[in-house]
């Protein structure tokens, strides 16, 4: 059953391969002066730099630079943008480039004006936002986060080695975003794979939750069916532009809130990729793909009827001759060997993670409700350990 709930999403997106003529459209609704955020010089190398400058100055704005956004932003990086978008007096925060560079353009967004330590204000005490907020538009390269339709921004402080995601509210998500699916070509695999990943975690952890009969979980069933057919195809050819279009849309779907309305949710696997990157600093999507197994058989028995639908209708497991543990078993299995065939990284080691950080990793995985089993400190531990295991 559904519970209550109120659903908008505010934000225009631009779709295919003309998306960016969009961003002309967009940008007549702001002042005049922008600040363009980016990473570490990919948009510079495949010409998206190019053409989003030339958009920008054909109509007229005076651009303020705020480049060198590193994957997994930190709030000494935050700070600086804040300081930079207070001397340009910004009209507007263009994000271009991947969700480190969408989120952090959100953090600056609602940190800019804001009268506190903003890591302290929004991340560690996770509060709304009652200062003015920089509208922020996006043009997206790397796949995967949903940054680009939500209200997620996730920062990393390095130093209390913690990193956290505020959910922001509507008035934060990006006013619009640019989604050309042949901006993400030049992804090297390490980055789109783990994209691909992020995707099915987002959808995964909306899915493995409740025992009502709702319409999300049959979207969600859906989008896993769509994105590991596309992966598959993506995997061999990058520039399959059917796959690597439907796997864009895919992943804005996952996570534009959409389909967590009205059933609970259990973000764990997250919860314990966050606090791996916050010690490790490794790419995001790898961090989930590393602990999901472990964790999904870990909490097989208590969530046992959804295992065995997702079994069923996810990997198309045969019922027939089989209890309901074995359905499920076997559909983790088959999501194993493709997670091994897709090339993900498969054992937290590989991450740099090390015995003596586990017990620090379970202490900074905040514990959430919602899932099917709530874990302790030591379970999470166990979790990871089963994650170092050789021949994970
Ligand atoms: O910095 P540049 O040079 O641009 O290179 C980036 C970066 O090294 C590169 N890249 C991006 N587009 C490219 C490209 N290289 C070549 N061609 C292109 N077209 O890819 C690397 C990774 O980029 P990044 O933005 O870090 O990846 P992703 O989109 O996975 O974002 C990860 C961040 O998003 C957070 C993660 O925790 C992490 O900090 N998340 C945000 C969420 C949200 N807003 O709701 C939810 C997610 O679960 C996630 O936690
Ligand atoms: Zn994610």
């Amino acid at each position: 059953m559904l519970g209550n709930f109120c659903y908008s999403n505010p934000t225009k997106l631009y779709f295919g391969e003309d998306a960016l003529h969009g961003l002309s459209e967009e940008l007549k609704n702001y002042g005049k002066n922008v600040l363009l955020v980016y990473g570490g010089g990919s948009i510079k190398k495949n010409g998206i730099y190019e053409q989003v400058v030339e958009i920008l100055k054909a109509a007229g704005k005076e651009i303020y630079e705020d480049a060198g956004v590193m994957p997994n932003p930190t709030v000494e990086k935050l700070y600086e943008g804040c300081r930079r978008a207070k001397e340009g007096h910004v009209d507007l925060i263009l994000a271009v480039g991947g969700g480190s560079v969408c989120d952090y353009a959100k953090a600056v967004s609602v940190s800019t004006y804001c009268k506190e330590d903003p890591w302290e204000k929004y991340y560690l005490r996770m509060e709304d936002v009652d200062n003015k907020i920089i509208p922020v538009g996006c043009v997206l390269t790397m796949v995967g986060t949903g940054s680009e339709m939500n209200g997620g921004s996730v920062i990393t402080n390095h130093e209390q080695k913690r990193k956290i995601g505020h959910v922001f509210g509507d008035n934060v998500f990006p006013k619009f975003s640019i989604l050309n699916p042949t901006f993400t070509f030049t992804l090297p695999a390490y980055q789109m794979t783990a994209g691909f990943f992020d995707i099915m975690s987002h959808i995964l952890e909306q899915y493995f939750s409740g025992e009502d009969d709702n319409t999300s979980d049959y979207i969600m069933e859906g989008l896993l069916r769509s994105l590991i057919h596309s992966s598959r195809i993506a995997v061999k050819n990058p520039t399959d532009y059917e796959a690597r279009s439907n796997i864009m849309w895919t992943a804005t779907w996952a996570l534009n809130t959409l389909v967590a309305k009205g059933k609970t949710t259990d973000w764990m696997v997250h919860m314990i990729g966050q606090s791996i990157g916050a010690f490790t600093d490794a790419t995001h999507g790898m961090t989930l793909s590393a602990v999901s197994i472990p964790y999904y058989r870990y909490i097989l028995p208590y969530g046992l009827a959804k295992f065995k639908r997702y079994a069923v209708n996810v990997w198309d497991v045969t019922p027939e001759g089989k209890s309901d543990e074995e359905i499920a078993k076997e559909g983790l299995d088959r999501m194993e060997a493709y997670m091994k065939e897709i090339g993900l990284v498969m054992n937290i080691r590989e991450l740099g993670v090390t015995n003596e950080m586990l017990d620090g990793i379970a202490e900074g995985s905040f514990i959430m409700d919602g899932g099917y089993k709530t874990l302790s400190h030591e379970e999470i531990v166990a979790i990871l350990k089963e994650s170092m295991r050789d021949g994970q």
